[in-house]
C-alpha cells in the first residue's frame, strides 16, 4: 500500500484534452490493447461513458492516474415473467468496459471512486442491471467489485487471450432495485 495519499484527486469526464494520456495509461495498465476507434467512440457514441482520475498535485502532462469506461446497451429480457409483468421485451444493461489506476496511486480509493461515478452515470442513463468481466486471478479487482455490490454469476473458460495464452474470466453482475433505477431514470430525463 502507498503511504502518501494524493491530496487532490478529481474524477472528470474523458475529453479530447486527455486523449493521448488516456491511450497511454490504458496501454500501460491493461494487457489488452484497444484500437484508435475504441477511444474515438467516447466522443461520437452517446451510450459510452469515459472517466479520468486526475492527481492535481502533479504537472498537467502527468495528471492522468486512472481511467474507467462503460456503456449502456439494450438486452433481450431473458425471463418471460418480466415480459408479461413489465411489458418490456428489452432492458437496459450497463457494462463496465475498463478500469485501472496507476501503480503509484493504488489502494487509495481512486478506482473505487471512479467506479462509483461510472455506475451512477450508467444508472442515470437507464441501466437496470450492471455487469462486467474480469480475469479469475485478479483477486484485487474482484474484491473491489464485490464492495460495489457485484456478484460472480458465471465462470467463462478461456474468455480472454493476451500475452500469448488464454485466461479464464468471471462474469460479475449487479441488479439495480427497480425503484432506484426508475427514480434515477426520471431525474435524468427531467434534467
Ligand atoms: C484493480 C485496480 C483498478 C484497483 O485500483 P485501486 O485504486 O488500487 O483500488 P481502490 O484503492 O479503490 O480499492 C478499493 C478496494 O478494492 C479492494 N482492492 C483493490 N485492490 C486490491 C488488491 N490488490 N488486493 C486486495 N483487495 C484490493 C480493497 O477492498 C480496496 O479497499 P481497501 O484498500 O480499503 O482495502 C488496480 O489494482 C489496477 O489498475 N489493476 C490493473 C488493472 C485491472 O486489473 N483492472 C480491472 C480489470 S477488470
Amino acid at each position: 500500500m502507498n503511504s502518501s495519499r494524493p491530496c487532490d484527486i478529481r474524477i472528470e469526464p474523458f475529453t479530447r484534452d486527455f486523449y493521448e494520456a488516456y491511450v497511454n495509461i490504458h496501454a500501460e495498465i491493461l494487457p489488452v490493447q484497444y484500437p484508435k476507434g475504441w477511444y474515438d467512440s467516447f466522443f461520437t457514441n452517446d451510450s459510452r461513458v469515459g472517466l479520468v482520475a486526475l492527481d492535481m498535485s502533479l504537472p498537467a502532462e502527468s495528471r492522468v492516474v486512472g481511467f474507467c469506461t462503460g456503456r449502456v446497451e439494450l438486452k433481450e429480457r431473458g425471463c418471460l415473467e418480466c415480459i408479461f409483468k413489465c411489458g418490456d421485451k428489452v432492458m437496459m444493461h450497463g457494462y463496465v468496459m475498463s478500469l485501472g489506476c496507476r501503480k503509484s496511486h493504488r489502494r487509495q480509493g481512486i478506482a473505487s471512486r471512479m467506479l462509483g461515478v461510472l455506475l451512477e452515470e450508467l444508472i442515470s442513463r437507464g441501466a437496470e442491471r450492471l455487469y462486467l468481466h474480469c480475469t479469475t486471478v485478479n483477486k484485487g479487482a474482484v474484491a473491489l467489485y464485490r464492495k460495489h455490490g457485484f456478484e460472480v454469476v458465471e465462470k467463462l473458460l478461456e474468455y480472454y487471450h493476451f500475452h500469448g495464452k488464454y485466461h479464464d474470466a468471471f462474469k460479475l453482475s449487479k441488479k439495480i432495485p427497480p425503484n432506484q433505477a426508475n427514480d434515477r431514470k426520471r431525474r435524468h430525463h427531467a434534467a
